[in-house]
């Protein structure tokens, strides 16, 4: 039998922390409690006191080896998944597109032949639906039952990957029936495309201009639309990547009515100022994602939601484009830059240092938001998001002591940049575990290759 000892941490959970040992035998957490004595001497022991001991970061809103926006997003499953394990992470779902002219069965096919034997850790796939076609809904169902039980729209990027109002209803009717859920990317895209054809024809053409074309109201407007969409369509949905104070209180609104609306917004919205679309030359390209950087108005809403739980996830939204790319896609035209920027390994170390070092969130409230709750929104809890007898072995070793510098010169990530480039993170993430085996030791890939399985959701 493979069996491991973590002894004398402290563990943590939404609900609290307690200092014990957790023993993990082949791949699945065995116990928790005192076991250090009544454990056999030849079981291997890893120290863990003074340190956390949290389940793996969960990070529901990748896109790997994406085709978006006239090119293929920077990081393939080797890659990404390689910077996701060594930042924390042991669980993603990431974006599978529908492909050009192929069905949802046949684009999810092609995702799975992208990760299979690629991936490191555990994952999952949610489904873009961008392309309605006869019978889609039965697709959607087959998917379901295959473990694809999540799906994305987009109300922005007409021409490409947007729907109507009237496909949302259809859509959301057809993720009812199915049992499965709708993530939807809530920004008013006709809005926006007026307002960035204005400002182009003005001649205000370079990449900060981004922010401009998508003012809070964007996203506030299709927020409250999709809600009232989802209520007469009598199935409830998943924001994601939520920026703004007016979306974070439609969606706490609908929810004091009892209506069961889940958000979740990213590490950059929390952490990140919007004063980068000031700086000269092409600089505000690496900030060139969807929806931008807000004020710190909106800042200090999303943390409020945070913290009352109108928000219940963070992801990444992982969406990486090299800077050189950005600048050879839009040099001369704002909105030809590739939308979206790299996330996956650094979403955990950030929100440990901007939420729990700098008091904004409880060590507690952080396990909630980066593990627990994700693998509760997208059908993987109690495996996923815990540590409890009969849990995955999904476990992360941080030292409260340690330090960490983000660099982009020493990430694993396949990018020229970060946009958390010099953040000091007082914490070190020293192990990771994936179904018990160490995949990670103080920001290094230790692991095999290509061990990752898919998680049938
Ligand atoms: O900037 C982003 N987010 N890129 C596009 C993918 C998405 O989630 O909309
Ligand atoms: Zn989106
Ligand atoms: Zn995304
Ligand atoms: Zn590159």
């Amino acid at each position: 039998m493979d069996a491991k000892l973590l002894v004398g941490g402290t563990i943590v959970s939404s609900t609290g922390k307690v200092r014990a040992d957790v023993l993990i035998e082949n791949g699945k957490v065995a116990a928790v409690g005192m076991l250090d004595a009544a454990t056999p001497d030849a079981v291997e022991r890893v120290d863990c006191d003074g340190k956390y001991v949290m389940p793996g970061g969960i990070d529901v809103h990748t896109h790997i080896d994406s085709p978006l926006m006239g090119t293929t997003t920077a990081d393939d499953f080797v890659s990404g998944t390689i910077a996701a394990a060594t930042g924390g992470t042991t669980t993603i779902v990431d974006f599978g597109q529908q492909l050009a002219g192929k069905n949802l069965l046949e684009s999810a096919d092609a995702h799975h032949k992208k990760a299979q034997g690629k991936s490191v850790i555990d994952y999952g796939f949610h489904m873009c639906v961008t392309d309605l076609y006869e019978n889609f809904d039965s697709h959607m169902a087959e998917l379901t039952q295959d473990g694809i039980s999540s799906f994305k729209v987009f109300m922005a990027y007409r021409g490409s990957l947007m729907i109507n109002d009237g496909e949302l209803f259809d859509i959301l009717k057809g993720v009812g029936s199915s049992g499965a859920k709708l993530c939807v990317h809530a920004e008013n895209g006709d809005v926006i495309d007026r307002i960035a054809a204005d400002l182009y024809a003005q001649g205000k053409t370079g990449p900060g201009t981004h922010e401009i074309a998508r003012p809070p109201a964007s996203e506030v407007e299709a927020v409250s639309r999709a809600i009232k969409i989802s209520r007469m369509a009598e199935v409830p949905l998943y924001f994601v990547h939520l920026s703004t104070q007016g979306a974070v209180e439609e969606v706490a609104a609908a929810q004091m009515t009892g209506w069961p609306i889940s958000a979740e917004t990213c590490t950059h919205y929390l952490s990140l100022s919007r004063d980068i679309y000031d700086q000269p030359g092409f600089e505000p390209a690496k900030a060139v994602l969807t929806p931008p950087l807000r004020t710190q108005e909106h800042q200090d809403a999303l943390w409020r939601g945070i913290n009352t739980g109108a928000l219940s996830v963070v992801s990444s939204d992982h969406c990486p484009f090299c800077f050189e790319e950005k600048q050879r896609m839009g040099a001369d035209d704002f909105r030809q830059i590739p939308n979206g920027g790299p996330g996956v390994e650094h979403r955990m170390l950030v929100m440990y240092e901007t939420g729990v070092a700098e008091g904004k969130m409880t060590i507690e409230k952080f396990v909630e938001v980066t593990a627990e709750n994700p693998a509760k929104q997208f059908d993987m809890y109690p495996k996923k998001g815990t540590i409890a007898p009969g849990s995955d072995a999904d476990i992360i070793v941080v030292d409260p002591n340690g330090t960490t510098l983000i660099s982009a010169d020493t990430q694993k990530q396949n990018m020229d940049y970060t946009l958390f480039e010099g953040f000091k993170i007082r914490c070190s993430i020293d192990q990771v575990f994936s179904r018990g085996d160490l995949i990670s030791v103080k920001g290094d890939y230790v692991g095999a290759s290509g061990r990752g399985e898919f998680i049938k959701r």
